[in-house]
């Protein structure tokens, strides 16, 4: 067949059952037109007639999964929240996209200002300056704002290495560490606007040297500690660092992680680098390259504890942080003072509803956007007390989160999917040796959780009693965007639920229309909020094309989703990743998620590849659960599992095993590498935030 040709069939897919959403008719004889790519170019239902084109049926991405499933916030949670009940959050929201002035400005108000603002938003989209004349600084509101009061003595961090070392760090102590290291970068010649990269463990010192770095109004690039020197190199030169922060080693699954020596491979050569401060964690063997290399621990006896805070313009960059682009470079997005301060503090009181004795665990790495929002700046910026720890959920053995639970009485665990599908995997005994009543609220980000995965979370780990958060935001919103806040909004499993306060999502189609209830398209934000990215660093062009061009004065998010007759959100995975079945456009995480709806299947990626009829076939790649048999039986039984469940559009036409799924460090699942693999191509593009690559290996050698 060729690109061009025409082809009739009859669909046949189940259109008459509830799951569908009306854009297809049953029974119907389409013709497709497809590219050489299998790329659907047009459909008609007897013939070239443009009256017969649908232009939703080419463009809309179809939702086949209906979650009928519904949790109320239990009423003793709900009475004592911020939030009690959904009007109050409806009367919220409405208020704060009306009069977004006054809600942000009533925020800000609860935080300390050098300067008081002048202008709450300039908007010249896509540039946005929040708070404009004010000056402020994130680490005096991070700590010196939590001294005068009961605060002062309470514990700011609480870290667990991963070999079982302990430490805490009350407020004052913490306030003490930064100020102290504040001058350490300034004796090193470090100043206000520089940029430094900061390559650590996830110990109490990788906090320390970003709050450090606010402190003076140096600009931090975090790079999580499992990237090579290669990824620490391109990032070094993108953003012109002039020094790096870092420690011999870390720990991870027993071993150590020789952080200096690929800090030692990434600087060979020519290098905007002037210095490299040394944190002595695990005691490893390092090189010290004279005139370079200067001791964390040495470069103390030389300073004081005497730093007060830099006052910063609100607009002053307070970080930049690489996400992977699909294909290309990184790219460097940059976030700002003010804005994203009030962001992330507003968003963590809310949508946590901390109380003043809550031991709260985010369990992402600095490295990520999580680590900076929701473990270090958010819970800091209001007085909490925050865990922090430093290894793999499965050192020494696969309940090490469930013994750090009730070690330090937990309330409070916010982590992600895939770690949520590994403790599914490994087994509930786990689990059950340890007594997990503490807790009070659970939190989910990173992709879509699955329904049953949402399911087992709330009956094993929440006991059946605490809320979930299933939060949707991305390293470009700073903050959380679309989320339950669990005393209000009743949660749906899989469902982000509702966008949070200022922030007006929506669903549209190709021309830019908002559609309807239940039909997918592309999510997009239309005003700005305070924590947004402000660009792309050094790259104005590529932040307007990438986020801003599509529709005119709107955020595009790259993801797909719907909204159902609620108004939820349903986020149905990445708009790249969408496949195109006898053009049916389908997300990739309803299918995914009805294969983990399987007793056996722990987890699933499913990508399309290019299929001479249909355009794209689907292609699942599962990983069962430990002790079940991965055998052909199973391949057809998962074919037949979805084929029920979603209808026979979405039936794979190919399952495939896996011990593990090619991931990114925080825990995505690369599709993009899967549907190179299914098409019998080789890898390419960029696999710099690859998680382990002997994955990959594996996978390209099964086929
Ligand atoms: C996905 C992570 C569904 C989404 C904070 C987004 C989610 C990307 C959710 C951003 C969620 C994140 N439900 N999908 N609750 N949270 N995502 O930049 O595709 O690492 O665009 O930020 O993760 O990932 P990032």
């Amino acid at each position: 067949m060729r690109g061009s040709d025409r082809i009739g069939f009859l669909d046949t897919m189940d259109t008459g059952n509830n799951f569908c959403c009306g854009i297809v008719r049953p029974l119907t004889t389409y013709s497709w037109q497809f590219q050489d790519s299998g790329e659907l170019l047009a459909c008609s239902r007897t013939g070239p007639s443009r009256k017969l084109r649908h232009p939703l049926m080419e463009k809309n991405i179809e939702s086949h999964l209906i979650e009928k499933r519904v949790f109320k916030p239990a009423p003793g949670f709900a009475k004592r929240a911020r939030i009690g009940s959904l009007n109050e959050y409806r009367r919220m929201h409405r208020e704060s996209l009306e009069k977004p002035d006054k809600f942000w400005s009533r925020e800000a108000g609860e935080l300390v200002w050098q300067t008081p603002w002048k202008t709450v938003l300039e908007w010249k989209a896509p540039f946005a300056k929040w708070f404009v004349g004010g000056k402020l600084n994130v680490s005096e509101n991070c700590l010196d704002r939590h001294l005068t009061g009961p605060n002062r003595n309470k514990a700011a961090i609480l870290w667990e290495g991963e070999p079982g070392d302990k430490r805490t760090l009350t407020y004052q102590q913490l306030h003490r560490d930064v100020c102290r290291f504040a001058n350490v970068l300034k004796r090193n010649g470090i100043r206000k606007g520089d940029r430094v990269i900061i390559y650590m463990p996830t110990i109490p010192e990788a906090a320390i040297a970003m709050l450090g770095c606010a402190r003076i109004g140096a600009v931090h690039s975090v790079i999580f500690g499992g990237f090579s020197a290669d990824s620490i190199r391109d990032r070094v030169a993108d953003c012109g660092a002039v020094a790096v922060i870092t420690a011999d080693g870390g720990y991870r699954r027993g071993t150590i992680v020789p952080l200096k020596k690929n800090v030692d491979d990434a600087l060979t050569g020519e290098t905007s680098v002037k210095r490299v401060i040394v944190f002595r964690r695990a005691g490893n063997d390092v090189h010290i390259e004279e005139g370079r290399d200067v001791w964390w621990h040495r470069e103390l006896e030389y300073v004081d504890a005497n730093c007060p805070p830099a006052q910063l313009e609100s607009e002053h960059p307070l970080f930049i942080l690489y996400t992977s682009g699909s294909t290309g470079k990184p790219k460097g997005i940059l976030h700002t003072t003010g804005g994203y301060l009030v962001g992330i503090y507003s968003t963590t009181k809310y949508v946590f509803d901390l109380r003043d004795d809550d031991v709260y665990w985010c369990t992402a790495d600095v490295g990520w956007v999580t680590g900076h929002s929701y473990l270090v700046y958010g819970p800091l910026a209001n007085g909490a007390t925050t865990l922090m720890y430093e290894g793999a959920p499965n050192w020494p053995e696969p309940d090490r989160f469930w013994r750090i639970i009730e070690e330090y009485s937990v309330n409070i665990l916010y982590t992600a999917p895939t770690a949520i599908r590994a403790f599914i995997r490994w087994g509930d005994e786990w689990v059950k040796k340890h007594n997990l009543s503490s807790l009070r609220l659970l939190g989910s980000v990173g992709e879509p959780i699955n329904p049953e995965a949402w399911m087992w979370y709330h009956e094993k780990i929440g006991g059946g009693r605490c809320p979930i958060v299933d939060t949707w935001w991305q390293t470009e919103t700073g903050a959380i965007m679309i989320s339950p806040l669990p005393g209000a909004v009743p949660a749906k499993p899989g469902s982000a639920t509702l966008p949070f306060f200022g922030v007006d999502a929506a669903i549209v189609d190709e021309a830019g229309q908002e559609v309807g209830p239940n039909i997918g398209g592309k999510l997009i934000v239309r005003q700005p909020w305070p924590s947004m990215l402000r660009t792309i660093y050094g790259d104005k062009e590529r932040y307007k094309k990438t986020y801003w061009s599509e529709f005119k004065g709107s955020y595009l998010t790259g993801d797909g989703a719907r909204r159902d007759k609620d108004g939820y959100f349903w986020i149905v995975g990445r708009i790249d990743d969408v496949l195109n079945v006898a053009g049916h456009r389908l997300g990739t995480s309803e299918i995914e998620s009805s294969l983990v709806s399987h007793p056996k299947v722990a987890e699933a990626a499913v990508v399309g590849r290019p299929d001479e009829l249909k355009g794209q076939g689907v292609i699942a790649f599962v990983t069962v659960k430990s002790g079940v048999e991965a055998t052909r039986a199973l391949k057809d039984e998962l074919r037949n599992h979805v084929g029920k469940h979603i209808g026979a559009i979405a039936k794979p036409d190919e399952v495939r095993f896996a011990e593990a799924l090619p991931k990114t460090r925080s825990g995505k699942i690369m599709r993009r590498l899967l549907k190179e693999i299914a098409s019998g191509n080789t890898v390419t593009g960029d696999t710099s935030t690859l998680e382990d690559f002997n994955v990959l290996a594996k996978l390209s050698a099964d086929e």
